[in-house]
């Protein structure tokens, strides 16, 4: 049977680990991809399928990988097989822990280097860079950031030290105190940004393109943009690759998952909303172009900063707290394969850390000549930034989730996942749960797959 403890410590209380996987869900998914994906598939009806995929395939999945991190109690690859021997299955399951360590290394290959735009926006902001800047003006900053490799590859070691010295420490430890205060300040900030839109930006024009879908909009596209607010919802809510699973494995065995999960992703979809509530009104008060890409809210928000009262302290405190955010979703790309070296390799923390994060820098670095230097080197049409970016948000963390969903739904005893989720076996709560991981949010995956690849 599982431990009730793991040997990489534990949330000091239920709080804790609230804060530590809200710190992990909420990040650059929210106020950097979800505005400019939202973006390039105009609008509302990306939005209204995103809130869909949340609620019915993230929400049932969040808790399935709760639940086997925490009947697990180790590393995404060690849980599965153990779980995998304790249910009498096959053990091929631990290859979820591989594909997720996988996912790990791509995401934070190119989550550091984006992480890295925003910390030299902070420096830009606080020099005053802003000022009185139009779009022009701020196209062509942010033109000059992404062509210079010198600076996206310091930027980019800047943020992978920063990420190797708190999983070295260790998550429970490292990350508590950083989470309580930082977040609810982005909060505020970003509240703020949003007021300050309302007035200043075309507030109307900005919430009628967030929130009324317009299918008609998507024509061709549709297939592709439904995969995209898909693979929106597992990268914003960090689900697919065991990083919910490993803080799973850290949570003491009374809490409760649901209530939990209903928090974490509760926070994390009004996070994504209020950040695209800042930026399509400056967007269109500007005249800029929603579809614009990655560039999006760097393109954008020095605008506004540059603009309003006060705006050089404001900017450079936004993206500050920005850099935060983009760290605590950070540390739980790393900590699973970090936990899994640890456990098979009998590395010291620090040295797992330290070895996990070289290698990740190393493919970051591809990341960012990707964006200028090997601009011409495409895969799928893709450079390699773009490429890790679809590849894992749009076709590995889906793949993962529904081997989540199958194992949990399929797979565990039901005994097994009644018990670990302190739900009554026969209760509505516990059926509902049940057929959502069974059948519907496989179920969507594949149709949204097949759809996306013209068969359906
Ligand atoms: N959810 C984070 C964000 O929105 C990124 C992230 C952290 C993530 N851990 C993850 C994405 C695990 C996918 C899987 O910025």
């Amino acid at each position: 049977m599982s431990s009730t403890t793991s040997i990489h410590g534990m949330w000091s209380s239920r709080l804790a680990f609230i804060l530590a996987a809200t710190g992990s869900a909420v990040g650059l998914g929210n106020i950097w991809r979800f505005p400019y994906t939202a973006g390039e598939y105009g609008g509302g009806a990306f939005v209204l399928v995103y809130l869909l995929c949340v609620a019915a395939i993230g929400v049932p999945i969040m808790m399935a990988e709760i639940m086997l991190g925490r009947r697990g109690r180790q590393s995404p690859i060690n849980s599965m097989r153990a779980l995998a021997r304790e249910e009498g299955a096959s053990p091929f399951w631990q290859l979820l822990g591989w594909v997720g360590i996988l996912s790990g290394f791509l995401i934070l290959s190119f989550y550091s280097v984006i992480a890295g735009w925003t910390l030299a926006y902070v420096f830009r902001a606080a020099g005053g860079l802003f000022s009185g800047v139009d779009a022009a003006g701020s196209e062509a900053m942010f033109n000059a950031l992404v062509a210079d490799p010198e600076r996206l590859l310091a930027w980019h070691t800047v943020f992978m030290v920063m990420t190797a010295l708190i999983v070295a420490r260790g998550v429970s430890s490292g990350l508590e105190q950083a989470v309580r205060w930082l977040m609810p300040a982005l909060f505020v900030l970003l509240v703020v940004m949003v007021l300050y839109a309302a007035q200043a930006g075309e507030f109307r024009a900005g919430l009628a393109y967030l929130f009324y879908p317009d299918f008609a909009k998507l024509g061709a596209r549709f297939g592709e943009a439904v995969l995209s607010a898909m693979g929106q919802a597992f990268f914003s809510l960090s689900l697919g690759m065991g990083a919910i699973m490993i803080y799973g494995s850290y949570l003491n065995s009374r809490a409760s998952i649901g209530q939990n999960v209903g928090i974490i992703a509760g926070m994390d979809t009004l996070v994504a909303l209020l950040a695209g509530m800042a930026i399509f009104p400056i967007v269109f008060a500007n005249g800029l172009e929603p579809g614009s890409g990655p560039g999006l809210i760097f393109q954008t928000l020095p605008i506004a900063f540059g603009q309003m009262p006060g705006g050089s302290l404001f900017g450079a405190l936004f993206f500050v707290l920005l850099v935060f955010a983009a760290w605590t979703s950070a540390i739980s790309l790393l900590e699973p394969m970090v936990a899994w070296l640890v456990e098979n390799r009998g590395l010291s923390r620090p040295r797992a850390a330290a070895l996990a994060a070289a290698a990740v820098w190393l493919l970051g670095i591809a990341c960012l000549l990707s964006l200028n230097l090997w601009s011409d080197i495409t895969i799928l049409g893709r450079g390699f930034l773009v490429l890790f970016n679809d590849l894992t948000a749009n076709v590995l963390l889906p793949l993962g989730g529904v081997a989540i969903a199958i194992f949990a739904g399929w797979i565990m005893r039901r005994a097994s996942s009644a018990d670990e989720l302190g739900l009554a076996g026969d209760g509505l709560w516990y059926l509902v749960w049940l057929v959502l991981v069974q059948f519907v949010a496989p179920a969507c995956v594949v149709l949204v797959f097949l759809n996306a690849i013209g068969l359906f």
